[in-house]
């Protein structure tokens, strides 16, 4: 066979993303996102989200191909998101999956969310260097793994113990009168602010938390801490410099982040270092982790922003390694798992 062609299909969070790709090529990435009518919650509603794909799922896919110029019947395989994920909306994306895979007749592949974060840097990049160290920061994720061939297996080596780095910028955001989702507003603040106004705490970095915690992660005593400086500012009647808690804020994670990752790979003898998940699109992680990367002989990866966030490419991208290595395609009775552990990389 030639590259083959795989349609991916996301749906484990608010985006329902269509991907197209041949091989390592990127041929269509359409998405439709629910976020504007999560806005008002200040956070994702599972229900509003499944209700959404349900919608957004035939006019995307039909969007997709037109882009990429195919039929559906040209396409090798379909690939979707297994889980992990919201419940609800995994499933619309796997029943729309199963249904197109039977129509066809062509194979299905269940594939995981954070696995798939990993492998789309392939469609940028190219083939990804064997082993490399993966750091995953989404709304949802936070991990760091190591990657020594992303079809069989991922091997985690750290996590987040509460929060998600994403949440943190979302719920400091919401406490700054940031609207949601607030990584971006939080960057874009930030490069206004002085990143060193505020001391904010660096999360399981005492030399205590580091002997059982060393490659996880805590962003939650971060986020209660913005909050009561802002709360204190406000009793004093003072105004809050935005800008400048907003910057200290997001030094204050991407220090963790990036101290963290390097020291993994460092301990793995990794050099090279790919960064993932909606996180990834900040300009201060991007520029940090390069910084101190180079600084250890060590290579990093980024995907570009539009890559970075969920989207259907990533799914295609892993669903079409998983074709050219010749795995054996998932049962079609393939569940939407929303709790699948990050070492299951094909349902
Ligand atoms: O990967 P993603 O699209 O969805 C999940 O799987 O969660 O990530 C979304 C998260 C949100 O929490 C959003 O605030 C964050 O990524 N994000 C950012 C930036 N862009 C998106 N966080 C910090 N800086 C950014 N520029
Ligand atoms: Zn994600």
């Amino acid at each position: 066979m030639s590259e083959p062609l795989v349609l991916g299909i996301e749906t484990s969070c608010d985006e329902t993303g269509v991907g197209i790709v041949r091989g390592h090529t990127l041929l269509a990435d359409a998405v439709a996102s629910s976020v504007d009518e999560h806005a008002r919650f200040g956070g994702v509603v599972p229900e509003v989200a499944s209700r959404a794909h349900l919608e957004a799922m035939v006019p995307t896919i039909e969007r997709a191909c037109e882009t990429a110029g195919i039929e559906l019947y040209d396409v090798d395989a379909i690939a979707v998101t297994s889980g992990p994920g919201l419940a609800g909306a995994l499933m619309v994306g796997v029943a729309a999956a199963k249904a197109l895979a039977l129509g066809l007749g062509k194979p299905i592949y269940g594939v995981n969310h954070l696995a798939a974060h990993v492998a789309v840097d392939q469609l940028e990049h190219g083939p990804l260097p064997e082993p490399c160290l993966a750091m995953l920061v989404s709304g949802g994720h936070s991990s760091l793994l190591r990657v020594e061939d992303v079809t069989t297996g991922v091997d985690p080596m750290g996590a987040t113990i509460d929060d998600a780095a994403g949440e943190a910028f979302d719920k400091v955001a919401r406490l700054l009168g940031l609207p949601f989702p607030g990584g971006p507003h939080i960057d874009r603040a930030a490069r206004e602010g002085d990143s060193v106004y505020v001391d904010f705490p660096r999360g399981l970095t005492s030399r205590k938390d580091l002997e059982r915690h060393r490659f996880d992660f805590s962003f939650s005593g971060l986020k209660t801490a913005v909050a009561r400086w802002v709360e204190a500012r406000e009793r004093s009647g003072e105004p809050v410099p935005v800008n400048d808690v907003a910057a200290s804020f997001q030094e204050a994670v991407c220090d963790v982040l990036t101290r963290k990752a390097i020291d993994a790979a460092v301990s793995e003898g990794i050099d090279d270092l790919l960064i993932g998940g909606g996180v990834a699109a900040n300009s201060r992680l991007r520029a940090m982790a390069v910084e101190r990367a180079e600084a250890k002989g060590i290579r990093v990866r980024v995907p570009r922003p539009g890559l970075c966030t969920d989207n259907g490419a990533m799914v295609a991208a892993l669903g079409a390694e998983m074709v050219a290595r010749g795995r054996t395609p998932s049962e079609l009775d393939l569940p939407a798992d929303s709790s699948m552990p990050v070492t299951t990389v094909l349902a």
